[in-house]
């Protein structure tokens, strides 16, 4: 039992590390380089690829953990899914405040006539409301709901790429690789209802 938990911390605390990743590569890199021609496009793009990669690499523990029988890397969902949270909420922060220092006649400007920018925020939405819901007290108030509620996981990663998609100006094989991905993982949720009709569980 002690042996378990011991494991589950260790885990947690890879999960934590690999999150911190490319933040610290980022603040490394201008550390050693300096600021690149323009910094803020850069933490922007950096953010918004790692908000989106997150996000995947949470949707892969459930198949991972079902077709693997690896039941001890379940925490991890909830683990990257946070780390997707703060990767957009500082792609926001970047986008509101250094990029348009919170002028609200340029933020309303930007979210009107960039289609790409109202996914974003409808992306970000939900990913908030599911990071404020992602705790044992939240689990257990809702209960059965909670499951639904966290459904809109597969909205949220369909809107960032969305939003990834329409703001892309040349080579679009990042992004359909991203769809592809996201696909595999949704056919992966479909084969695993298939293959246990009965259990009905996310
Ligand atoms: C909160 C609302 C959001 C706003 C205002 C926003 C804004 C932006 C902006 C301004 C760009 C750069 C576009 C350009 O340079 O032309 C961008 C790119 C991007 N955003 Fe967002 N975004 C939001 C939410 C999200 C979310 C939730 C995700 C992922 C989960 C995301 C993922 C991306 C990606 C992958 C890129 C492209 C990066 C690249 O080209 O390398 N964004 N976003």
């Amino acid at each position: 039992m002690r042996g378990h938990r011991a494991t589950d911390r260790l885990l947690r605390l890879g999960a934590i590390a690999v999150a911190c990743g490319p933040a610290l590569a980022l603040a490394g890199r201008y550390a050693i380089e300096g600021l690149g021609a323009d910094p803020i496009k850069d933490w922007t793009h950096t953010t918004g690829r790692w908000a989106l990669r997150f996000l995947l690499i949470s949707l892969a523990v459930t198949p991972i953990r079902r077709f693997a029988g690896l039941r001890g890397i379940a925490p991890l969902r909830r683990t990257f899914g946070l780390a997707a949270f703060a990767y957009a909420l500082a792609h926001l922060l970047i986008w509101s405040v250094l990029d348009l220092g919170l002028e609200p006649a340029a933020l309303v400007e930007d979210v009107t006539e960039r289609p790409y920018v109202m996914a974003g925020m409808a992306a970000f939405a939900i990913l908030a409301t599911l990071a404020a819901t992602s705790t044992r007290a939240a689990m257990k108030r809702l209960g059965a709901r909670w499951v639904s509620l966290h459904r809109a996981v597969y909205a949220a990663a369909l809107l960032a790429l969305l939003h990834y998609f329409w703001q892309i100006k040349a080579d679009l094989l990042p992004a359909w690789i991203h769809a592809a991905i996201l696909t595999l993982l949704f056919a992966a949720r479909l084969l695993w209802r298939f293959r246990r009709p009965a259990s009905g569980t996310a």
